[in-house]
């Protein structure tokens, strides 16, 4: 008499497991937003060239700071961005000092930018088990499934982001926050020199947030 029973026993119970399982249901799942304060170290490629970036997110102080250095190339490169969409483009060094001071509509990216992304699915990249999401043709993402930390990005133009460290919670001191003078005198100002190359300026984070319209605009 239990026996015809058992069947049904299990579709139950398969069935509630699929109602109280969220993994099991059919909502994709969602990018972890990003810690409001971290320091990543990044190895950056695309065709012909590879950098190392250290990336400085501090959410909190409003700034986030990419600091670039090409490979084999001893003139570092600072991308200092504040909140207000003022940012600092210049290099320290006392035989090539340079600024380039750009002003855009908007601030920093949020920590939870990726919000809103199409979910991809999951692949394996640089030896991790990736989510992987597109945000508007601008941005692949990859986040490793288990620790839920950025793996690798891939800007539309190819500009390849591979993350090495991702310490959460660490905080560059304030003074290295300060643009140097020569960024501050209108003599220089008016002989700006573009540091970055177009490449790497449509590479950078400020096009996606002021959206596909703009980035298309620009192109
Ligand atoms: C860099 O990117 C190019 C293609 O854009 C690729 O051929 C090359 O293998 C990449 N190099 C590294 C170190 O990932
Ligand atoms: C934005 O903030 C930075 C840092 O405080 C400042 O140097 C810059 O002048 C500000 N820009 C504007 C447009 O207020």
């Amino acid at each position: 008499m239990s026996t015809p029973q058992k069947p049904l026993s299990l579709l139950t119970t398969i069935f509630f497991l699929l109602l109280l399982s969220p993994s099991i249901s059919t909502n994709p799942p969602t990018p972890s937003p990003w810690p409001h304060q971290f320091h990543a170290l990044l190895f950056m490629n695309r065709t012909n060239t590879l950098q190392k970036l250290d990336l400085w997110y501090d959410w909190p102080n409003g700034r986030n700071f990419n600091i670039i250095q090409d490979q084999l190339n001893g003139v570092v490169k600072y991308d200092l961005e504040w909140n207000n969409g003022t940012s600092f483009i210049y290099t320290l060094d006392p035989y090539k000092k340079e600024c380039e001071v750009v002003h855009v509509e908007v601030g920093i990216l949020r920590p939870d930018w990726l919000e809103g992304g199409n979910y991809l699915g999951q692949e394996r990249v640089d030896n991790f088990l990736c989510n992987v999401w597109e945000k508007v043709d601008f941005i692949w993402y990859y986040e490793d499934v288990v620790t839920k930390r950025p793996v690798k990005w891939i800007f539309y133009t190819g500009y390849t982001a591979h993350v090495m460290t991702f310490e959460v919670g660490a905080v560059l001191d304030d003074p290295n926050w300060q643009a140097p003078l020569y960024c501050f005198s209108e003599a220089e100002k008016e002989r700006v020199s573009p540091i970055l190359e177009p490449t790497m300026k449509g590479g950078s984070f400020s096009r996606l947030m002021r959206g596909i319209d703009h980035a298309a605009d620009d192109m």
